[in-house]
C-alpha cells in the first residue's frame, strides 16, 4: 500500500505502509535456491574426479597448470555454495537485551573508513535515553548494515559530492525508532512499488535482496519498516521494534 505521508521530513512524500513480500514466497526462493545450490555439487564432484584422473596425462603434455587452475576453481565454485547453503539454514534466533545506542556507534565504527574514503558524513543524533530492544545481535546489524550499505549506494548513484548520512534513534509511540536517512538518489515510483521484493534491484550488481532480508527479520520480531523518499533528494528508512 502507498500513501502519502507527512510524519518524517516534509519533503519527503510517499511511505511504504505494507509491502508487497508474502513471507512463503521468500520461503520457497530460499527453498529452491538452496535446492538448485544443493545439485550443482554433484556434477561438480563428476568434473572434478575426471580432472583429477586426467592431470598426470595433461602434465605429461607440459599442460598440468591447467589442470591445477580449473581444480583451484572448482574448490573456489565449492567453497561459495556451501558458503550461500549455510546462509539459507533456517535462521537460529538468539536473542538478547541490546542498547540500541550501542549497537548503532558499533555500526558507524563498522562504516567510518568506507564513507571517510567516499566522501560521506556519517552523522549520528541518539536518544539520550538508554532505549533498549530483545533482538539477535547479528540480525540487528545484518539489517543496520544493509540499510546503510544502501544509503552509501544511493549517495553513490547520486554523484552529490556532499554526501551525509544521518542515524537517529528515538522513542515514539512506545517504540524504539531507528532512522537512516541518507541525501542519495532517492527512489522512483516504479522503485517503491516493487521494494522488499525479493531480487528486485536497480543496481547492475545488486541482487535485490537486502530490504527483503531486512523485512523478514524485523517482521520476525513484530517490528516494522517504513521507506520515505523523494527522488534525487533523499530517502529515509524508519525501523520501528517493540522497546524491551
Ligand atoms: N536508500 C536508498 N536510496 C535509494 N534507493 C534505494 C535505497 N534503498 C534501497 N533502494 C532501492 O531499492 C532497491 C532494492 O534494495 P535492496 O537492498 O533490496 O537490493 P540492492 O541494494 O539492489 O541489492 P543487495 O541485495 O546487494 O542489497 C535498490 O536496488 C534501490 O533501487
Ligand atoms: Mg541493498
Amino acid at each position: 500500500m502507498i500513501r502519502t505521508n507527512d510524519f518524517q521530513r516534509e519533503s519527503l512524500t510517499i511511505e511504504i505502509g505494507e509491502t508487497n513480500l508474502d513471507k512463503e514466497q521468500l520461503f520457497d526462493v530460499r527453498k529452491h535456491a538452496a535446492g538448485l545450490a544443493h545439485e550443482i555439487r554433484n556434477p561438480l564432484t563428476t568434473i572434478k574426479g575426471f580432472l583429477e584422473l586426467l592431470k598426470p596425462s595433461l602434465s605429461e603434455m607440459g599442460r598440468g597448470e591447467y589442470a591445477e587452475i580449473a581444480l583451484d576453481e572448482i574448490d573456489r565454485v565449492n567453497d561459495i555454495i556451501n558458503q550461500f547453503l549455510n546462509d539459507m539454514k533456517p535462521i537460529h534466533h538468539k536473542k538478547e537485551l541490546l542498547s540500541l545506542n550501542e549497537q548503532l556507534m558499533a555500526l558507524v565504527k563498522f562504516f567510518e573508513s568506507e564513507s571517510k574514503v567516499k566522501n560521506i558524513q556519517l552523522h549520528t543524533h541518539l536518544s539520550e535515553e538508554n532505549i533498549q530492544v530483545y533482538i539477535d545481535k547479528n540480525e540487528l546489524k545484518q539489517v543496520l548494515i544493509n540499510l546503510v550499505k544502501n544509503a552509501i549506494e544511493a549517495i553513490e548513484e547520486s554523484d552529490n559530492p556532499a554526501g551525509y548520512i544521518d542515524i537517529r534513534t528515538e522513542i515514539k509511540d512506545h517504540q524504539a525508532f531507528i532512522h537512516i536517512i541518507d541525501n542519495g538518489c532517492g527512489m522512483s515510483y516504479d522503485t517503491i512499488n516493487q521494494l522488499f521484493m525479493p531480487f528486485y534491484t536497480t543496481k547492475t550488481m545488486g541482487t535485490g535482496i537486502g530490504l527483503a532480508v531486512c523485512k523478514e527479520i524485523i517482521d520476525h520480531y513484530q517490528g516494522h519498516i517504513s521507506i520515505s523518499t523523494d527522488q534525487n533528494k533523499g530517502s529515509k528508512v524508519s525501523i520501528a521494534l517493540p522497546l524491551h
